[in-house]
């Protein structure tokens, strides 16, 4: 079996359609979103019909769920310079396309051969604005996946792709789609962006277990048109995040 795992696609549809041009070369059996579908880029809408097209099982992640609500935004940890762009990306919606993201699933199981279990969510299995790093404590990972009993673990939030195993468990992230940071996002400093999307294909090959953490380059003047003809409140950011290339 083998599965692409994209998450933090943010409205950025433009690097999602140079990412599933490549998932279409690879041979895939199943696509999975892992979360942040939505809010803070500029096309929101083809992102979701995208992820209808592709039958795509999609993970809530804490943008998602903070543009169903965005009465509850802060508890969601959207920080608050982002929420206009949140109201802006919820407004481009339909009642359906909102329909369609209430149906998110928090958690997603996959059962592989060898009874291999893997787990897929947002942030952690327990919230989905929990950030796991490379750099997470130990302990933090005990107590953010105690009782779970997959042996593979994929998420996203963070925007930065890892592979680390601890004990018998492997911790995946995919990466970022629309907007792969550069460093961990720490509050107070603003992330920049790296100009690739990431994800990751996961594959079962006979006794080999494979993460392969791929990186797609799109077309950036592409992007910066559709934020400029958007009226997304945040266009600037776009902007300056590619000033130097
Ligand atoms: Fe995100």
């Amino acid at each position: 079996m083998r599965i692409a795992f994209i998450s933090d696609i943010h409205g950025n549809f433009t690097a999602l359609e140079a990412v599933l041009a490549d998932i279409k070369t690879q041979d895939v059996d199943q696509l999975i979103c892992l979360g942040d579908a939505v809010s803070l880029g500029p096309q929101p809408r083809e992102v979701l019909d995208a992820l209808r097209e592709w039958n795509a099982v999609t993970i809530m992640g804490n943008h998602d769920q903070a543009t169903l609500e965005p009465e509850r935004c802060l508890e969601f940890e959207i920080t608050e310079h982002l929420i206009p762009d949140l109201y802006w990306g919820r407004a481009q919606l339909s009642r359906e396309d909102l329909q369609y993201i209430s149906s998110f699933e928090m958690t997603k199981t996959v059962q592989f051969e060898r009874n291999i279990e893997l787990l897929a969510y947002h942030g952690s299995p327990k919230r989905t604005t929990h950030l796991v790093l490379a750099t997470t404590p130990a302990e933090i990972l005990d107590e953010y996946y105690k009782g779970q009993t997959a042996s593979v673990f994929i998420g996203g939030h963070s925007h930065i792709q890892m592979e680390r195993r601890h004990g018998n468990k492997l911790f995946l992230n995919a990466g970022s789609v629309g907007n792969a940071f550069k460093f961990a996002y720490t509050p107070g400093n603003p992330p920049s962006l790296l100009p690739w999307a990431e994800y990751s294909i996961i594959d079962l090959d006979g006794n080999v277990l494979r993460a392969d953490m791929r990186r797609v380059y799109f077309d950036i003047e592409t992007l910066l048109k559709q934020v400029k003809k958007s009226g997304l409140p945040g266009a600037d950011w776009w902007f300056r995040q590619y000033e130097e290339r």
